[in-house]
C-alpha cells in the first residue's frame, strides 16, 4: 500500500488495531495523527512511528472537532479517519448498571459519531474523504455475557451505512471493518475470569480457522478500505473474522 502525502487521523491509535493501523500506514508514507486518551501508550506508538498524538477522549465532541481542526491546520488536508477507539463492558444486560451502559454507548457509539461527524464536515468543504469505523461481529451476532456491547456496535454498523447515504454523492466514502476474535489487550480486559493459556485456547477453538487475529491482519484490511484502491465501496460492513460468520 502506498499512503504518501495522505493523512489520517486514526483513534484507539495507542493500542491494539488502532496501533497496528498506524504502524502499516506509517510504514506507507501516511502521515498520522493518533487519537487516544492513554497518553504514555499514545507517546510510545507516535516516537516509534512518527505519528502526531493528540490526547482526549473521543465522547467529548468539543475535543473531536479540536482533533480534526488541527490536523487540517497543521497538514493542510485530512483524508481519511480511522475510528478503532473503544472499550467492552462483559455483563449480562441484567447486570448491566446505568454506568457501564452509558460508558460504552459515550465511547463506542457517541464518541465515533462525533468523529464522523467533525470529519464529514471538514471533507464536504475539501471534496474529499474516508472514514472507517470498527465495527465487530458482535454488532449483527448476538453474544451472551456483552449485551451492552452488541448494542454498541450494531448502532456501530448501521449509522456507517446511514451516513454513507448521507454522502454518497459528496465523495466521501464511509465504511465498517467488523473483526472477529482479535488478540489485543481488549480480548484479555474486564474478564471475571483469570486469563490463562486454556482460556486464550477456548477462545482461538470458537474460531473455525482454530486462532486469533494478529491485529496487523485487521489493521491491513482497514487500511484497503480506506485507500483509493477501494473507490467503489461505501456503506460495506466487511468482516474479517476467519469464518466466524460463515456458519
Ligand atoms: N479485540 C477484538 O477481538 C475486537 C473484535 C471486534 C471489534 N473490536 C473493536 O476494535 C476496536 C479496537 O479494539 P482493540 O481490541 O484494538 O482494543 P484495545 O483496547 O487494544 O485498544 C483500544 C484503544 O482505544 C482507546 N480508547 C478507549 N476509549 C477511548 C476514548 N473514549 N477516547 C480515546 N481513546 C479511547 C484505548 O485507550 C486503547 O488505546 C474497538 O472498537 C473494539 O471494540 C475488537
Amino acid at each position: 500500500m502506498d499512503f504518501a502525502g495522505k493523512v489520517a487521523i486514526i483513534t484507539g491509535g495507542a493500542s491494539g488495531m488502532g496501533a497496528a493501523t498506524v504502524r502499516l500506514f506509517t510504514e506507507a508514507g501516511g502521515q498520522a495523527v493518533l487519537v487516544d486518551r492513554n497518553e504514555k501508550l499514545a507517546q510510545q506508538v507516535a516516537a516509534e512511528t512518527g505519528a502526531i498524538p493528540m490526547i482526549g477522549d473521543v465522547s467529548d465532541s468539543a475535543f473531536c472537532n479540536q482533533v480534526i481542526a488541527e490536523t487540517v491546520e497543521k497538514f493542510g488536508r485530512l483524508d481519511i479517519v480511522i475510528n478503532a477507539a473503544g472499550i467492552i463492558v462483559r455483563a449480562k444486560g441484567a447486570d448491566t448498571t446505568d454506568e457501564e451502559w452509558h460508558r460504552i454507548m459515550n465511547v463506542n457509539v457517541s464518541g465515533l459519531f462525533f468523529m464522523c461527524r467533525a470529519a464529514i464536515r471538514q471533507m464536504l468543504q475539501q471534496g474529499h474523504g474516508s472514514i472507517v469505523n470498527f465495527g465487530s461481529i458482535w454488532g449483527d451476532l448476538g453474544a451472551a455475557g456483552v449485551a451492552a456491547y452488541c448494542a454498541s456496535k450494531g448502532a456501530v454498523h448501521n449509522l456507517t451505512r446511514a451516513l454513507a447515504l448521507d454522502h454518497a454523492q459528496d465523495n466521501i466514502r464511509i465504511n465498517a471493518v467488523c473483526p472477529g476474535e482479535v488478540n489485543t489487550p481488549m480480548i484479555q480486559s474486564e474478564r471475571n475470569e483469570p486469563v490463562t493459556p486454556e482460556l486464550m485456547a477456548r477462545l482461538a477453538s470458537t474460531v473455525p480457522v482454530g486462532r486469533l487475529a494478529d491485529p496487523a491482519e485487521i489493521a491491513r484490511v482497514a487500511l484497503f478500505i480506506a485507500s483509493d484502491d477501494a473507490s467503489y465501496m461505501t456503506g460495506s460492513l466487511v468482516n474479517v473474522d476467519a469464518g466466524f460468520t460463515a456458519r
